[in-house]
């Protein structure tokens, strides 16, 4: 048996007969005995530009021949970091937003959280620090991503998570607008929103939903922190889902469809406004 362990796996069920998949070209992958499987899912969603692309091994390869890793606290920058700051910059849904890399969704969920509280800490609100998720909501498994669950057993098992997180439907802004006056405007943080749910079901929000969610929260002075981990980087035929529907986000989460998952590097796009204070 396999010492490998398997995320979101019952270890016993696929203990011994694992599908293991060996190489990629194109859109398809190949299993170890050579047979061929359309990727239809680009593994889980962030295989955006396919497989053996020549041209990023070798991207991949000068650079890590050149300076590998440094890191960027402080002054310290290097000139990837800052092409790729500026090019996803050129890219946001909302013009000069200013770009927080990191290792992938979860972490780009969870910086994106503190960067919202500390946004309201910062500017004399502190006590801004609720955040609405929406029921069937996947938001990674980092610790705010784990809280702002909107599955019962992703959530389950784990004790106290972090506090003041409150759920609404997916598809309801009257709810939403209740839930705001429940817990009063001036206790929200934001809303935390998948353009399209994606592992509660694909789930794309009902027409209107996500203009009108979008100005109920702005209308509570609170932020709009768009979940773009899937929706990013032309899956839903623009750059960003946010752009498609006109959302204007203050903040956009991101990651490995920016790599096509050849390396882990996820981002949060943080829009004038927000990144201001800081
Ligand atoms: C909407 C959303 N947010 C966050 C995540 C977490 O991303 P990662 O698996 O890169 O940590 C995912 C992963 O699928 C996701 O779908």
């Amino acid at each position: 048996m396999s010492s490998f362990w398997h995320p979101f796996s019952n270890m016993a069920a696929v203990a011994g007969s694992e599908l293991v998949i060996d190489r990629g070209d194109g859109v398809y992958v190949y299993d170890i005995d050579g047979k061929r499987y359309l990727d239809g899912t680009a593994s889980l969603w962030y295989a955006n530009i396919g497989y053996g692309r020549d041209e990023i091994g070798a991207a991949m390869a000068a650079q890590s021949a050149r300076l590998a890793a440094f890191h960027t606290f402080g002054d310290f920058a290097n000139p990837a970091v800052l092409q790729l700051a500026d090019r996803l910059s050129g890219l946001a849904p909302v013009s000069g937003s200013k770009v927080f890399f990191t290792s992938g969704g979860s972490d780009s969920v969870d910086t994106a959280a503190k960067l919202t509280r500390r946004y309201f800490s910062e500017i004399g609100q502190p006590d801004r620090t609720v955040f609405i998720v929406r029921e069937w909501a996947y938001h990674g498994m980092h610790a705010y991503g784990t809280s702002f669950a909107g599955m019962r057993p992703n959530l389950d098992g784990h004790g106290p998570m972090v506090e003041d997180v409150v759920r609404v439907p997916y598809d309801s802004v009257d709810y939403l607008m209740d839930t705001i006056d429940l817990v009063g405007p001036d206790r929200i943080a934001g809303l935390y929103c998948e353009p399209v749910i994606g592992a509660g079901g694909v789930r794309p929000a009902p027409a209107g939903y996500l203009k009108q969610a979008r100005r109920v929260v702005e209308d509570a002075g609170a932020l709009f922190i768009a979940d773009e981990v899937i929706t990013g980087f032309g899956r839903v035929g623009d750059w960003f889902a946010s752009s498609r529907f006109s959302l204007e986000p203050d903040i956009v989460t991101c990651a490995n469809g920016v790599i096509s998952g050849y390396a882990p590097l996820g981002g949060v796009l943080v829009s004038p406004r927000v990144a201001e204070p800081f």
